[in-house]
Order: C-alpha cells, then structure tokens, then sequence
C-alpha cells in the first residue's frame, strides 16, 4: 500500500510504517515547502508535496490517506479530497474528537462515505512537528476506530492492517463514547494543565515561582506545551463534553476547597486515599503488575530446580481471613481502626478497594499498616459500580452477608475461577433471612444483592463446615431483628466472632454454636493479624520434608480452629516446635520451628479436615514424601475451592510419578519413604495459588526440574513467595 500522510502529526506513523516495510511508499503533504523538505531530508517519508491534488491521481486502490491534521482542518482536507479521490481508496484519521469528524464528512459528503474510517491513535506527546516523529511511538498503544454502520469491512480491514503494523492494538468503539471518554481522560486534564500554567504565569511572581516550581508543577504540567492550535479545535470540537467533564471536576474541586476551608480532615483523606489507590492502581496497569479485572491476568510460570533445604527465620504475609475481616469490622465500627500485618495481597486489597468504593476512608496499606475511619453499621453507600472482589470466595460469601441488610442495591463480581464457585451455600440461609439475593446460573456469580430488605434472625445448621457460611449469617444477623445462631457440624475458623467480641459486639458461644443479636453496634480497636498459618504451611512441610532443613516461622497465629496442619504433620512424625507462645489482640501466635525428620503415611482424622482446610495441597506433597500410604476421607471441599484441589493435586502428582488416587472426598497416596519422591515436569496450578505453592515445595525431592503453570494467583495469598522462598532455599525462579 502507499500511505499519504497529510498534515505534521503523522510523522511517527510515517516512521513506524516504514521501519516495519509495511507500505511501499509514504508521501507525505504539508503547506509548507519548508516541511517537506525537512520531512524528506529527515527520511520520514519517501517523497513529500505541498498539494494533495497533485498526489491523488497516483492512488489505487488499497492505498491509505491518513489525515493527521488539527480537527477543525478536516473538514477543509475532505472539500479536498471531494471527487478527486480514487475509487478503493481508504482515508482516516487521527483527530482526538470524532463526532465532528463525522459532522464535517457529512457536510461535505452529504453523508460519511463509506471509505472513511474515523481513528485516533491513543498516543503521543506534548512535542509536535516532524522533528518530534518517533518510530516506536505506537508500540503497546491503542488506537481508537470509531466505524460507522455503513464503513466498508475493507476499508476498516485495511486501516486496521496499517495500524497494527506499527505494533499498535487497535480496537472498535462508538463516537459517542470516544468523544465523552476523551473528554475525561484527556481533554479534561489539557484544559486544568493549560489554565494552571496560564494562572501561574499571570502571577507578578512568575519568575520565582517557575525557579523554585519542582516536580509537582513539572510532572502537572507537562501537557500545558503541547500545540495550542490542535487544542483549541478540540476545545471546540467537543464542547458539550468538555463542559460535562469542566462541571463534574469544579463542583469536586469546590468541595475539596470547603473541605481545606473548614479543616474536614475525614473528607480530605477520603479524597487523596481514594485518589492514591486509584492512581497506583492505574500505575500496576501500566506496568502490567495487578491482577485486578480490566487487566489481562499476567502469565506467571514457576520453574523449580530439583533439590536443596530450607533453613533460617522467616516471617510469612499476615493472616488472609483475618485481614478480610480486619476491613470488614473496621469500616462497620464506630472510630478508627489500626491494623498491623495486614495481608497486602490480592484478595483482601479486593476487599479494602469494596469498602473504599463504599465511602469507607482507608489509609494504607503501607507495609501492612492500616488505618480505617469506621462509618458504623449504617454508614456505608451505594458502591459507584459492581464489586469485583477478583478470585476471593470469603469476600464474596462475608460481602453478601454484610450487605443483604443494607440500603441499596450491590452486584458482587469475581474472576473466572470465582464465578465458578457455589454460592447457594449464602444465597439461601440469607433468603431464609429475608434477604433478596439473585445468583447467576446454578447458584454461581454474580450476585446481586436487593437493598432495603428488613431481616430477621434465624437459626441456622449449616450442612457443610464452612467458616465462610458462617460468618456470612453472622455478619447478616447484625442488622437483622432479634438473635441469629449458628450451629456448626464440625468446629471451622472462628476469627468473625473473635473479632466481634474485640470489637465490643456481644457473640455468645455456645459448643457448636455462636449467637448475636442485631441492632448492636462495634467500637473501633486495634488489631495485630499475625502471619498466615496457611502460607507459614508450605515452609513447614518444606522443612519436614527436605533433608539438612531448619526453620523458624516467626509469629504464626496458631488459633485452635486453625491448626489442623501442626496436628497432621506431627502425626506424620515431623519435628515442630511451637516457641514463644502467647496472646497477641485475642488471637494465640507462636514462633514454629521446623527440622526434617522422617514422615510416615496416615490415616488422617476427619475431625482435622476443617481445621486444615486449606493446607491439603502442601499436606499432600508431605503424603508424597512419607514412608507409606496416607488416606484423606470427609474432605469433598476440598473439590469446591479455588480450584478443585482434589483433582487438580492428583494430576499433577501424577505428572511427577507420584501414585495417587483421588476418591470422592478425599485421596489415596502413596509415600515414597526416603530419597527422591518426584520425578520432573510440567503441572498446572489452575490458577490456584496453593497448587503452585504445593508443587513448587515438591522440588526439594524432586529429581527434575518441576515447571508449574498459571502461578499468578499466589500474590492472592502470598505476594512474596517466591522471593522468600528462594531466600529460606528452594531453587525457584518466576518466568
Ligand atoms: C475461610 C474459610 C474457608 C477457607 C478459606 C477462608 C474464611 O472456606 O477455605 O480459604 O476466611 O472464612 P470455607 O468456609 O468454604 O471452608
């Protein structure tokens, strides 16, 4: 294709065509002979003139005109091209407003030709002017078609065709929609840069103040010297939202002002906290570091070299779910909470940025530190969208129970692997409630949860042992009438009612059940989350498991509901050693020593499943290493978890030449005693983050290399794992 550049802005996509030999030619227009010698003579384009007409004759079909010049010229570059443009000819362009674009082809046309197709290259820099064109300025950007109905589907091909060559991503979106989100994202933010410099540069001070102006004037103001011509058309091009965004940001920054003028503290760190996330947030998408939805999930593989042992002092991220309910109670209390050792994973900053999106004002988390301005059990509000709560089910099941009592409607989201998970477990004792919840096809996500239901207190057996499900109708009974008891079949995680009575709510507890009485209200207090038992699990069975290893885990909560794997493994014939224990904000913490010793194959007690729930993936690779066979029964949800752990360890330990047979609530493996019990391979962690734990510890007595699949859901958990891994002594690396 040939491509003819009109106007100065198209220098970089002139470049970028011909570093990628993606056209045979690049004529380049511009008024002035000055320009077209120096586009010539700087090698952006193959041959330049001052007049289209001269060009148009040359074109056949296939051939592209980019139009690259300030939008309210557009309109004269269409009179120019009126009748004189060869038939199959393409033309789009580059303007930042589309809707006039499209109001000026029609002017001119009668109607938009079919050939045109509208475009704006999301890219570019405040510098202007040949000499500015760059021939890597696309790579990894977006540039925006804005097709009509009647575009020709080979003239879209074909502008697609040049973009992408530029290593551009191109995608589709109606005018509409470009022009208001433009008007946001970037008009917005030129009109404020423009008018602050222009207010400063008023000042009779402006001399001192650009000397001592340092980075935050530099880094506002960067776009206040960019082309004041193309941003005058903008400006007037797409006036009605230019002026939408103008009212929406004055009437915020009038309220910021009366929050300076009359001290409202509270308002101001809601502001820049809500702000600071948001902005960091944006910062990991750029780099691509968050998981978060509108990020593609990154792909993270786990490469483990087969051998080595573990030793030193390690301290392990804080406890998952106490740090989701650290949140939870914190923003429902009156006052302000103080947390430590907050988890800064995936998961509870999920729960953290719900809460933010409900008005709650949280400071942090700055190395697990955090600080919540509760709003009481009344206080929160209507979220501005969907709660997308990524790959958590406690936040998922806590949210619908906290939240079926509230004053406004709520649609709780989740990834892939969370929209598969059962939520009929919370939707119904929370209906038997009175609450108004729908689920998505057989009980899974999304829910949506109906505002303004009155609940009343139930009593409530739960036919499976879930602290989730639990602490869901717990959460529901404190805004429902009168008293709601839970009775569970086998003792699960009690850090909800821990938490309650440090908050100063009332639970009573009874055996197998626990019971509050709604209408209370919880006083703000300050919590120490300790490190997570779970995630101090996989560096346990690692030290149990590989020979010369010693380890010490440093302020381990060993709450009794939750040490199923102390109890399993010592069973096992691990040597653990629980130092230093004490009491630390109503939960038992301990340091855990760890040195090898040799395991033996069990039988393991049903009555330890719960209180071990989440630690099969690693208790299994121990079962792996034991002399003998170990027997898993009464543990079927394990099927129902992040992934289904049940099948997802039997295949992989079947990978690595492990015999293990999965039943349906549990597995049959058979322990290799001592020396080498895995083979090598490639396995699969389905994007559970426990998995890819499990089976990166399985190379301590691995013979090869275990590469491990679909690992980027350990920074849920564990953000750190593989640094501290590789720092206590697996070979592991993170490609
Ligand atoms: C959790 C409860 C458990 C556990 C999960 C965390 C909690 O789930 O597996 O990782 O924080 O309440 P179930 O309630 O489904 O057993």
């Amino acid at each position: 294709m040939v491509v003819v550049g009109i106007g100065l802005i198209g220098g970089s996509l002139a470049l970028a065509l011909k570093a990628a030999g993606a056209c045979r030619e690049v004529i380049g227009v511009a008024r002035r002979q000055r320009t077209c010698e120096q586009a010539v003579g700087l090698g952006i384009v193959d041959r330049a003139v001052t007049g289209l007409r001269e060009v148009l004759p040359q074109l056949e079909p296939g051939d592209v005109v980019f139009i690259a010049v300030p939008t309210l010229a557009v309109e004269q570059v269409f009179a120019e091209l009126r009748d004189k443009l060869p038939a199959g000819v393409t033309v789009t362009d580059g303007a930042s407003v589309k809707g006039s674009v499209i109001a000026a082809a029609e002017k001119i046309w009668g109607q938009v030709p079919d050939f045109l197709v509208p475009g704006h290259p999301i890219a570019g820099s405040e510098k202007s002017g040949v000499t500015a064109a760059r021939d890597d300025l696309y790579i990894a950007h977006r540039i925006i078609l804005t097709p009509l109905a009647n575009t020709d589907p080979d003239h879209l091909r074909q502008t697609v065709l040049m973009w992408q060559a530029t290593g551009a991503e191109v995608l589709n979106m109606p005018v509409e929609e470009h022009d208001e989100v433009l008007a946001a994202t970037s008009h917005l933010p030129h009109v404020i840069a423009f008018g602050l410099v222009d207010t400063l540069a008023h000042d009779a001070e402006n001399e001192n103040i650009f000397r001592y102006a340092a980075g935050g004037f530099r880094d506002f103001t960067r776009i206040a010297s960019s082309d004041p011509v193309m941003w005058r058309d903008i400006m007037l091009a797409n006036r009605d939202a230019i002026l939408k965004a103008i009212d929406l940001y004055s009437a915020n920054l009038a309220s910021l002002r009366s929050a300076i003028a009359v001290g409202d503290s509270d308002q101001l760190m809601g502001v820049f906290t809500r702000a600071k996330a948001a902005r960091d947030h944006f910062t990991k998408m750029l780099t691509k570091k968050a998981y978060t939805e509108p990020m593609q999930a990154q792909e993270v593989t786990f490469i483990a070299q087969p051998g080595g042992a573990v030793s030193g002092r390690l301290r392990v991220p804080g406890d998952k779910s106490m740090s989701h309910r650290s949140i939870m109670l914190g923003s429902l209390a009156e006052g302000v909470t103080e947390v430590e050792g907050f988890l800064e994973g995936e998961d509870a900053l999920a729960t953290l940025q719900a809460f933010r999106d409900m008005g709650v004002v949280i400071e942090g988390p700055v190395d697990g530190r955090v600080v919540i301005h509760g709003v009481g059990l009344h206080g929160l509000q209507a979220p501005p969208g969907p709660l997308y709560l990524g790959n958590s089910g406690t936040a998922m099941r806590l949210f619908a129970g906290l939240l079926a009592g509230q004053a406004f409607d709520v649609t709780l989201t989740g990834d892939d692997s969370l929209s598969k998970r059962p939520m009929n477990r919370v939707a119904d004792p929370l209906r038997e409630m009175g609450a108004e919840i729908e689920t998505g096809p057989e009980g899974r996500p999304p829910l949506l949860i109906r505002g303004g239901r009155k609940l009343r207190g139930i009593d409530y057996r739960l036919p499976m042992a879930s602290a989730q499900v639990k602490s869901c109708v717990l959460l529901a009974g404190l805004y429902a009438d009168g008293e709601t008891s839970t009775t569970e079949p086998a003792p699960t995680r009690d850090h909800t009612e821990r938490m309650l009575q440090g908050f100063g709510y009332e639970v009573r507890r009874d055996g197998a059940c626990a019971t509050l009485r709604g209408g209370g209200k919880m006083s703000a207090g300050k919590i120490d989350v300790p490190a997570d038992i779970s995630s101090a699990t996989f560096f346990m069975v690692a030290a149990a498991i590989a020979p010369g290893s010693d380890v010490l885990l440093e302020h381990v909560g060993i709450n009794p509901t939750r040490d199923g794997v102390i109890n399993i493994l010592r069973l096992m014939g691990a040597d653990i050693e629980l130092q230093n224990r004490r009491s630390v904000g109503g939960e038992p913490v301990a340091d855990i020593r760890v040195r090898q010793a040799p395991l033996r194959g069990v039988r393991i007690p049903e009555d330890q499943v719960p209180l071990a729930i989440d630690e099969f993936p690693a208790l299994f690779v121990a079962a792996a290493c034991a002399d003998g066979e170990t027997v898993l029964t009464g543990a079927e949800e394990l099927r129902v978890k992040e992934s289904d752990r049940i099948q997802a360890m039997a295949d992989g330990l079947r990978i690595l030449g492990v015999d293990a047979e999965p039943t349906q609530d549990g597995i049959v493996i058979q322990g290799a005693g001592e020396g080498v019990a895995f083979g090598g391979g490639t396995v699969d962690s389905l994007g559970d983050h426990r998995i890819a734990m499990a089976f990166a510890v399985a190379s301590l007595r691995a013979r090869d290399t275990i590469r491990i699949q679909h690992c980027a859901n350990v920074a849920t958990s564990f953000p750190n794992f593989a640094e501290l891994a590789t720092r206590a002594g697996l070979k592991l690396q993170v490609a």
